[in-house]
């Protein structure tokens, strides 16, 4: 698995140190008040994991399984929920925890939808962003690194369901796409 990576972009010590940080930053901003992190599978599921040992606070936490599709008549697409929240959001604090902000259509459709749900708010984390491919502007509250536009694997994200647990941040070989 290893030698399918060209090169790594983000070390394993950095991701670790960043996601400590952006933790405190969190709690220090909550100030107190509770949230709910919802981490966006799969993905989302190792920063999640890092985020959350790093709080001291009673963070509530829930997945969800979303997507999105563009089409031509909305500019943020659909979208699409395969596996929903079980905490009623209602008057919550919601803290979204993705993996990589691309687009931004699937965190666009999910903020509107937990508004939608009665959520009190709704903040943004991600451990990386890819501002160059945005295509739907979206408020990202928390960012770990911005990368280039290049498709990466490791720390959650896969390419073929593969190289999730990677521990660092790593760009493929071009003939492993081929
Ligand atoms: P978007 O912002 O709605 O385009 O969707 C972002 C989602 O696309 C992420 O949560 C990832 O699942 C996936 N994605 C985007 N860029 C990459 C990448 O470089 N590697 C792996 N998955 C990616
Ligand atoms: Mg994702």
């Amino acid at each position: 698995m290893i030698n399918d990576i060209k090169k790594i972009l983000v070390t394993e010590q950095q991701l670790t140190q960043r996601a400590a940080e952006i933790a405190d930053e969190i709690e220090k901003d909550y100030n107190g008040e509770d949230f709910v992190a919802i981490s966006i599978l799969k993905g989302g599921f190792v920063f999640m994991a890092d985020l959350i040992r790093n709080m001291k606070s009673n963070v509530q936490m829930d997945f969800m399984v979303a997507s999105s599709y563009g089409n031509s008549t909305t500019s943020s697409g659909k979208l699409e929920i395969k596996k929903d929240t079980s905490i009623d959001l209602n008057g919550k604090n919601v803290l979204i925890v993705e993996d990589i902000v691309d687009t931004g259509r699937t965190l666009s459709n999910l903020k509107e939808n937990f508004l939608d749900r009665g959520a009190k708010s709704v903040k943004i984390c991600t451990m990386l962003d890819k501002p160059s491919r945005r295509e739907v502007e979206v408020f990202v509250d928390y960012t770990g690194f911005q990368i280039e536009n290049e498709f990466v694997v490791g720390y959650g994200l896969d390419y073929a369901e593969k190289y999730r647990n990677l521990p660092f941040v790593g760009v493929l070989k071009e003939e492993i796409y081929g």
